[in-house]
Order: structure tokens, then sequence, then C-alpha cells
């Protein structure tokens, strides 16, 4: 059965109008954890000057396919791609080379060594005016931005005690020390950021 979800649905539109115009000149973007694949389908028809890539973990794949084989009838929807496998984890990253990169709801979900891996391989796949921006919940200062967050926070970890709510300066050493610099931090709503860093 096709996956959905509904906070894509809930987000989807308020992330766009954000993303729209930073990627108003950019050709290509590889999307890490597109998960159901519905932000996919939403931005790849918003932006059809941009090939956009979608990729996951296997399990994620076949879903992700459903969602894109349903619009791409009638040619429509050239610019969207099938999903290419990929876990930040994996030693061998595809040899793709695309000017953005976008992750949403990834950073808590993954480990630690995960995310410290997604940031030494990202600048490899990305042009010299390379801009990454990562959708989620993070924390400042080591404290969370609302109850529900650290509520979710308790959530993740007892369901995986790897996973946890980032803290934004720990992401700002680790992405500085892999070359990028953050350019804008957008308040979403429900306690979300967009976080964009540019190579
Ligand atoms: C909460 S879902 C978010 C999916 C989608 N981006 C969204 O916003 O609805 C987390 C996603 O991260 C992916 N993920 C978790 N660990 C990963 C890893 N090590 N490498 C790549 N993707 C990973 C999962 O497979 C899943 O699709």
């Amino acid at each position: 059965m096709k996956p959905y979800s509904e906070s894509c649905e809930e987000n989807k539109d308020v992330i766009l109008k954000i993303i729209q115009p930073l990627l108003l000149e950019k050709k290509s973007l590889l999307e890490i954890g597109s998960g159901t694949g519905q932000h996919a389908i939403h931005f790849a028809q918003a932006m059809p000057h941009i090939q956009w890539h979608t990729s996951d973990r296997y399990e994620a794949l076949a879903g992700i396919q459903m969602w894109i084989n349903e619009y791409q009838v009638n040619g429509k929807l050239r610019n969207l791609h099938s999903p290419i496998l990929l876990d930040v984890a994996q030693k061998h990253w595809p040899e793709l080379i695309v000017d953005a990169i976008f992750t949403a709801n990834t950073l808590h979900i993954m480990h630690w060594d995960e995310v410290q891996n997604l940031f030494e391989n990202i600048s490899e796949l990305l042009t010299d005016d390379g801009i990454l921006l990562i959708y989620g919940p993070f924390n400042y200062h080591g404290q969370y931005t609302s109850d529900s967050n650290a509520r979710f926070d308790v959530w993740l970890k007892s369901r995986d005690p790897e996973s946890s709510i980032r803290d934004f300066s720990a992401l700002t050493v680790l992405a500085e020390s892999n070359g990028f610099k953050l350019f804008a931090d957008y308040e979403m709503p429900a306690n979300n950021r967009l976080l964009c860093w540019k190579k």
C-alpha cells in the first residue's frame, strides 16, 4: 500500500514558501530521507526547473516509487527522479552532482555518527555555489524550544536511544568543520526550523 504522511500534507506548503525563492537559480537537488515521497511530488511540481532526486534507505524506496508512478502519468513531472538508495551511514555515496540538498525531519531520526557522516559526504556532491536546506525540530543552547518538542524527544529516545533532537550549536560546529556557512535560520510552524547553509 502507498505510504502516507499527514505531517507532509500539513507542512509542504509552508516549507515550499521558504525554499522556493532560495532555489530559483538552482537546477538539481538531492533530497535525503525522502520518506513517503510526498514532499518530492509537491516540490517538483512547484519547481519544474529543478531536477529533483529522491533518496532514502532501502525500505522506503518502493513507497516513494509508488507516489512517483502515480504522478508521472502522461509524462508529467519529468523533473522528478526515481529514488536512489542512500543510507547516510554508507561508505560510498552516489556519484551525483547537484547544486542543492534538502532534507526534512531526518536528523533527529539518524544516529549522531550518521549525521556526522552526512555532513562529511555532502560537500563532494555539491557544486561550489551549492546550498543545504535542513527542516525539522532543533534545540538551542541545549534547551527544547517547546514542551511538545521535549515530549517528542522522550518518545524518539524510547524508540531508539540514539535518536534525538539535535542541538543547533553542535550542528553549526559540524557544518563549519565541513566547509558550510549558515546563511539563514527560519522559524517554522509547530516549533520547527529551516536551517540554510551554503558551501
Ligand atoms: C521522520 S521520516 C521523514 C521523512 C520525510 N522527509 C518527511 O519529512 O516526511 C525520517 C526519514 O529519514 C530516513 N532516514 C533515517 N535514517 C537514515 C539514514 N541513515 N540514511 C538515510 N535516510 C535515513 C528514514 O528512512 C525516513 O524516511
